[in-house]
């Protein structure tokens, strides 16, 4: 069936459903292509709502019966659901639909994996399982059961009862029908408990395919922290007599916080030593933290409309930075973050693709599951705290889970909490949950008569339908060096609210170097001229983490954009501050790894732009390649030590400490392969015994152009393993000279082990293209090309992956009238297709704008 014309949805429209659901009772009777599914809904009048118009939401669904209050009824079918006339007093409906799971290759709903039932409801799923109000503000009470020849048969909250071929679910906890989730299949389980600190215990489980059981070890550690922990630092304990993670190979996103039954992409949660890098095994600890967080984050106080996403998602994401900064290295954990926010979020804030973290407007709320609403969302809970300070942070959230606990609510609310809490007056915070784009901070200093004066100035440019910008509150968190070294102005937080402000420091005997906007205060992008000196000065003394990579980053990209626009030489002043840096043992290795990484393609093509420069994806990466060989050359003799000293001798653990020293030691050889011809490289690919060494010195071996060998070793090695084929897949494409990427690309979509219907193969070959931007942007077109194709096969099968790859194009306004061109031709030709799926519509129509 065609989707129905698509409808904007507007946050301005909210109106209250007409009836409360007093219960829910589900029968499921599992069959590949004809499951059925027998509802018994009990609902009533909700005297706080206007309208009495009862309309059930549902899609491709096959009505088989229907009964009011046990007697037949015939409601008027319509393509997003179903109207009947009912008494304006207390009812039960009851509907049995027929469903297919095995053909449901959009991966929303019920729908089948590898053999095994699974359901994604968030956002709207659950109308593709059954007849309901499916919003976030109808919460009810669910008991499930289910019937299956399947050995293992799960649903939310506490087991009730089970035999031969059937199980029932009750979830004492009301939620909305996104929280729904339902897995049958042939797994086998990791079973742990955990005692919450009011002494109940919980059943832990984490199930997986046959072979993958030894693979959730790490993950149940981290599903164990993350309950410790969010009751030390939270208060919150855990609610149900048992927790189940269930991994699933065919997934849009990377998990799911169902309630009691979380659901995860098995790229998310599945590790071993043998299998996963370091970066994976951070990744999958920050997400089991994510998803059990959002247990009050998300389920206890849920969203009133999906327009409130942020107060969930930003919410959760900012706690498990907290967590993985509590975890492993704070400061580290930072910079991370930061990279991420400005390689996603400002590219999405400053293309056409912009929208507020709390958005106004949408086509479909998938496409909504964006860098601006969950990593933007998160800042601003960091700003928040910055604002308010720590312990009032602490008050405002036990004020919101006191108050709000089982509420489904607002910005609002969200905002009323900490005004209550703190007597401030954040009407003007409120801004930066309705205005979109990335502020500019641009700076100017004043020293005379021992007074150092900052002036900054904030402007934000026109995103899509928001001409025009008010000034924000902006903490600006500030400190001031002497020219020795010493800190003379520790850490203090600027409170900005105008459109221009100027802040004096007194008594200072000498004109001091500041350090501005510590610990990235603020998701603004800074604008200040400096000199090299100041910036190497900085990144040797600085006593804020933070902002001392951030001084080596500007000073790298400062000489990038130099060699870029003036065909410079690699900036010496850059060179020999990095290598201070790396030589230097006293300093975190972590840390020295991270900067020794140069600022992405993507960074320095919008940093052009705000040059007022159209960016050339070439000149860029031979930029980054020049500098990178220059670098290599001007440490030669430091690479061997810093390569051989921070090799790891201990049983290997994915911990902080050691995934640092491999990580340095890793820049190092990645360095080293551009003067040894990937030498060391191969020698640490024949002897590594964990994957972390072993990709690295592939993808140095691909990069050296002698990677041939190891491409077919690394195939032969693991093509049992699905997601260490993905990693092969990807690291190919990503190290292929430009010019040939999309040939590479090309090629590997047509190897046996490519499919489309798999979302991670997908992502681990076009996406790796698309986050290739000299090899996507290639001149010639091909990439835009082979992109087009494969989205437009994919859409039909998986319109919400499809959606999200679009966004490949969504820079595509910022280059050369050649390229636009090429690009305009491929988004018109997937506009043309009249069955494409609102999902990919909206997203295509909104990047050609
Ligand atoms: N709530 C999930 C998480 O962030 C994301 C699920 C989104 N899924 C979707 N199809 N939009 O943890
Ligand atoms: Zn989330």
């Amino acid at each position: 069936m065609k989707d129905a014309a698509p409808q904007t949805i507007y946050l301005s429209d909210y109106q209250p459903f007409g009836f409360i659901v007093d219960s829910v009772h589900l029968t499921f009777r599992l069959a590949p292509t004809a499951t059925r599914v027998i509802s018994r809904i009990a609902f009533r009048p909700n005297p706080a709502a206007q309208s009495r118009d009862f309309f059930l939401h549902g899609e491709q669904l096959s009505l088989i019966d229907a009964k009011l209050d046990g007697a037949a009824v015939s409601p008027e079918l319509t393509p997003t659901g179903l109207r009947l006339d009912v008494p304006d007093a207390p009812f039960v409906f009851e509907t049995e639909v027929e469903i297919s799971p095995e053909t449901n290759t959009a991966l929303e709903g019920l729908y089948m994996s590898n053999g095994m039932y699974c359901t994604q409801c968030e956002a709207e799923g659950f109308r593709k399982i059954t007849y309901y109000p499916d919003r976030p503000d109808v919460m009810s009470v669910f008991t499930v059961r289910i019937e299956g020849d399947l050995p293992v048969l799960l649903s939310n909250g506490n087991p009730v009862a089970q035999g031969d071929g059937w199980a029932e679910w009750h979830d004492p906890w009301p939620k909305p029908a996104y929280l729904f989730a339902l897995v049958g299949g042939e797994l086998l389980n990791h079973p742990d408990t955990f005692t919450t600190k009011s002494g109940k215990p919980v059943e832990l489980n984490i199930w997986v395919r046959p072979g993958d059981e030894d693979k959730c070890a790490f993950g149940m550690e981290a599903l164990k922290k993350s309950m410790k922990w969010d009751e030390d630092v939270y208060g919150r304990e855990y609610d149900l007599d048992i927790f189940n993670i269930v991994a699933v190979d065919d997934f849009n996103m990377g998990a799911m916080e169902n309630k009691g039954l979380n659901i995860f992409n098995s790229s998310c949660v599945l590790a071993s030593p043998d299998t996963s890098t370091d970066m994976n095994f951070e990744r999958i600890e920050a997400i089991i933290a994510h998803e059990y967080f959002h247990n009050w984050t998300g389920n206890r106080i849920t969203c009133r409309d999906w327009f409130q996403l942020c107060l969930k998602e930003g919410l959760t994401v900012f706690r498990d930075s907290q967590f993985t900064a509590d975890m492993r290295s704070a400061p580290v954990k930072r910079i991370s973050d930061v990279i991420q926010l400005r390689a996603r979020q400002f590219r999405e804030d400053n293309g056409p693709l912009a929208h507020p973290v709390r958005p106004e407007s949408f086509v479909e709320i998938n496409n909504f599951y964006t860098a601006t609403v969950y990593e933007k969302g998160a800042e601003l809970i960091g700003m928040l705290k910055t604002l308010v300070g720590d312990e009032a942070y602490e008050n405002a959230l036990n004020l919101y889970f006191d108050r709000h606990d089982g509420d489904a609510a607002t910005i609002e609310d969200w905002l009323q909490v900490f005004e209550d809490a703190t007597g401030r007056d954040l009407s003007q915070f409120k801004r930066w949950y309705s205005q979109a784009g990335t502020p500019r901070l641009s700076v100017s200093e004043e020293y005379a008569d021992g007074t150092y004066t900052l002036t900054f100035r904030q402007s934000t440019p026109p995103t899509p339908s928001q001409p025009v910008k008010d000034p924000r509150v902006i903490p600006i968190a500030v400190g001031l060096l002497n020219p020795n070294g010493d800190e003379v102005v520790p850490t203090t937080v600027l409170e900005m609210t105008e459109a221009e402000q100027s802040f004096a420091f007194d008594g200072l005997a000498v004109r001091p170097v500041p350090s501005i906007l510590r610990g990235f205060s603020a998701p603004v992008i800074l604008q200040r001229d400096t000199t090299n000196e100041e910036r190497a000065f900085l990144l040797a003394h600085d006593t804020d983490p933070f902002n001392k990579w951030e001084s080596g980053r500007a000073l790298a990209r400062d000489g990038l954009l130099h060699m870029i626009r003036d065909s410079a030489a690699p900036d010496m002043a850059y060179l020999e501050a990095l290598t201070a840096v790396v030589r230097d043992d006293a300093q975190d290795p972590a840390f020295r790894a991270l900067a020794m990484g140069l600022p992405s393609q993507d960074d320095l093509a919008q940093a052009l732009v705000d040059l007022g420069e159209i960016p050339d994806p070439q000149a860029i990466w031979q930029a980054l390649e020049t500098l990178r060989q220059a670098t290599a050359q001007h440490m030669q003799d430091l690479l061997p030590r810093i390569y051989a000293q921070y090799q790891v001798d201990a049983p290997f653990q994915p911990d902080a400490e050691q995934s640092g020293a491999r990580a340095l030691a890793n820049a190092a050889l990645a360095l080293l392969s551009r003067l040894d011809g990937g030498a060391q490289a191969q020698k640490q690919y024949d002897a590594a015994d964990n994957m972390t060494q072993q990709l690295a010195a592939f993808g140095c071996l691909l990069s050296a152009g002698k990677g041939q060998a190891a491409t077919k070793a690394f195939y032969e090695r693991w093509k049992h393993d699905r997601l260490v084929i993905d990693k092969w897949f990807t690291m190919q494409i990503v190290q292929a000279d430009p010019d040939q990427a999309a040939d590479v690309t090309a090629a590997l979509t047509q190897h046996p082990d490519f499919t489309m219907k798999n979302p991670n193969r997908f992502r681990a070959t076009l996406g790796a293209l698309a986050m290739s931007p000299a090899g996507f942007h290639h001149a010639s077109g091909k990439g835009y090309a082979l992109l087009a194709d494969w989205l437009i096969q994919l859409d039909p099968l998986n319109p919400q992956t499809t959606a999200r790859m679009c966004s490949a194009f969504e820079t595509w306004r910022r280059y050369d009238a050649d390229r636009q061109a090429l690009i305009a031709t491929q988004l018109d030709r997937i506009l043309e297709i009249d069955t494409l799926s609102r999902d990919t519509r909206e997203m295509v129509e909104r990047i050609r704008k």
